[in-house]
């Protein structure tokens, strides 16, 4: 049974075995999207051979996926929180990290009714989403620079049926009229222009997504700079940024005089969020 679900799996998964970290369910997602079936169809129907067409369509994803191209993209889809979000090279993979930015941005509005929640830089929606699905009392205002973004946001939200999130096409702040949150969320781009790591996978990513200036916190320390203007009395702002910014931005928060300002880590121990309170 040269070409049964399983033998194909098995040997894309080997090959896959040097590029990616789940070799074995990159393999899985990849046939289940290409026979249109979800994965549990690939072990009901392991001995089940698949057809010349459905093989030729795999091999195509599957050397794509051997030069190292995000499988999300090839999928057409990333599960964040407990959403599954299209996405295409339009935006952002949203990534299991930023899922904390979530759980501490619930925690923050436990208190309050209706609260008026403010995602800069939504991309596929990700924050947005996440919080309208569990706060359908909030009142979202989600925006990106990037009408792409917002066009694949806007579609997450009409599949997830959620009706509660207004997006706006606008450079940060510039186009959102001037009002009080009660918090603002935002994941900026913060990697700086000349980090190596913009040469592996995440070069697939929207540059404009990921790099803010030469030291990265171009767009954190814009975002700042007018982040009070729109703050209720007693509103939070959270920010996700890399690993190693997790002193300069609580300084730069300290700098605008917000309070309670603290850094979190994620599970790997890294510094990858700050928070602050307006007094
Ligand atoms: C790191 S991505 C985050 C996407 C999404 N929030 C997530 O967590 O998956 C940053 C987002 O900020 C947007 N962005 C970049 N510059 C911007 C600007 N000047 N104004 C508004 N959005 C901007 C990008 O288009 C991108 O969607």
């Amino acid at each position: 049974m040269p070409n049964s679900i399983q033998t194909v799996l098995k040997h894309a998964a080997t090959q896959l075995t040097e590029r990616s970290d789940t070799p074995k369910l990159d393999a899985e997602l990849l046939l289940a999207h290409c026979l249109q079936k979800d994965r549990s169809y690939c072990y009901a129907w392991g001995e089940k051979q698949v057809n010349q067409a459905v093989l030729k369509a795999f091999k195509r994803l599957l050397d794509r996926r051997l030069s190292d191209y995000p499988l999300a993209y090839l999928i057409g889809y990333q599960g964040f929180w407990s959403l599954d979000l299209k996405v295409s090279e339009a935006v952002l993979i949203p990534r299991p990290e930023t899922e904390r930015l979530v759980d501490i941005a619930l925690e923050k509005i436990i208190t309050i009714l209706s609260p008026k929640i403010l995602d800069l830089g939504t991309g596929s929606g990700a924050i947005a989403l996440a919080l309208a699905s569990e706060r359908p009392d909030a009142q979202i205002i989600a925006s990106d620079a990037s009408n792409a973004a917002l066009i694949i946001a806007k579609e997450n939200a009409t599949c997830h049926h959620i009706g509660t999130v207004q997006f706006i096409q606008s450079d940060w702040f510039n186009q959102i009229e001037p009002q009080g949150f009660d918090l603002i969320v935002t994941n900026p781009p913060y990697i700086e222009s000349q980090d190596p790591h913009l040469e592996q996978s995440i070069r697939y990513e929207p540059l404009e997504a990921l790099v803010s200036g030469e030291t990265g916190l171009d767009d954190i320390q814009r975002i700042l700079k007018q982040a009070l203007d729109y703050m209720n009395k007693g509103a939070w702002i959270l920010i996700e940024h890399g690993y190693n910014q997790g002193k300069q931005v609580p300084q730069l928060m300290q700098n605008i005089g917000l309070q309670q300002i603290s850094c979190i880590k994620d599970a790997n121990n890294n510094d990858r969020l700050s928070a602050g309170k307006k007094g």
